[in-house]
């Protein structure tokens, strides 16, 4: 087993967003402000919000960098709207960016060029901020939604051993209910134990992706924190929709103290 740093849920990304957010439109704005009613004063402080703005983006990328490779479930509807979300809020920086460089400095006249590269960039921002939303509200990307006596989340990286069983817990590890995330080479399994023991299925919900690990689990069921549809945990069949296909399930046993799984 190879231990990791643990991304799960941290709202870091989704609290740093809003200063470039601030300073990038109100750059704009006052941008704009002082071309149509002739304030220079107001063009010297765009200068600075802009500059600030694409210094606090970057940093703000950071963490949204993680999230995109660590917490974001792979082959999901997440996934590919994170993929359109970062490349949209890239753009709307480098135009920024662009803009900036192209004014020359604080106290010098602004070129019509730079308000239209400007106006581009906070229409992509708009665009950005929205699919980033979504991925707050809908796919739950940075927010804690374990359930009760859900327990610590729990994590582990392993080398795929092939068809050779591995060592994925102690016998005693998880609690009724609980689950643990499982890397497995390239591949994520959820081992969990339900009333009747052990039981290992796949981490990706048959519907959109979600991934099942940060769902519920009770009474033999796992819940997708995405649209809700169910599964039991023993067959990986659909107790109910909006999926319509099984999810895959993976033989374990317990010899020992050990929880051995084999993956086909
Ligand atoms: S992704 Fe839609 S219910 Fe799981």
């Amino acid at each position: 087993m190879r231990s990791r740093a643990h991304f799960r849920s941290h709202p870091l990304h989704p609290m740093l967003v809003h200063f470039p957010i601030a300073f990038l439109v109100g750059g704009f704005v006052a941008d704009l402000a002082a071309t149509l009613f002739d304030l220079p004063d107001l063009q010297i402080a765009a200068w600075y919000l802009v500059a600030a703005g694409v210094v606090a983006g970057l940093i703000a990328a950071v963490p949204g960098l993680v999230d995109y490779f660590a917490v974001v479930p792979p082959h999901s509807s997440g996934k590919k709207r994170a993929t359109r979300h970062l490349i949209t809020v890239v753009s709307a920086l480098t135009l920024f960016a662009i803009a900036w460089a192209l004014r020359g400095g604080p106290g010098v006249p602004l070129d019509g060029v730079v308000l239209v590269l400007e106006a581009g960039a906070v229409v992509l921002l708009g665009m950005g901020g929205w699919m980033g939303a979504t991925l707050v509200v809908r796919n739950q990307i940075g927010i804690d939604h374990r359930y009760a006596r859900a327990g610590k989340w729990k994590e582990s990286h392993f080398d795929d051993p092939g068809a050779v069983p591995i060592v994925v817990a102690r016998r005693d590890e998880l609690e009724v209910d609980q689950m643990k995330l499982l890397h497995v080479g390239d591949r994520r399994v959820v081992l969990a134990r339900s009333n009747d023991g052990y039981v290992a299925f796949a981490d990706r919900c048959s519907h959109r992706g979600g991934s099942l690990a940060g769902g519920v689990m009770a009474c033999g069921l796992v819940v997708c924190p995405w649209h809700g549809s169910q599964f039991d945990v023993h067959s990986g069949r659909v107790c109910a929709g909006p999926a319509e296909e099984t999810i895959e399930v993976y033989p374990l046993e317990v010899v020992g103290d050990e929880v051995r799984l084999t993956l086909r």
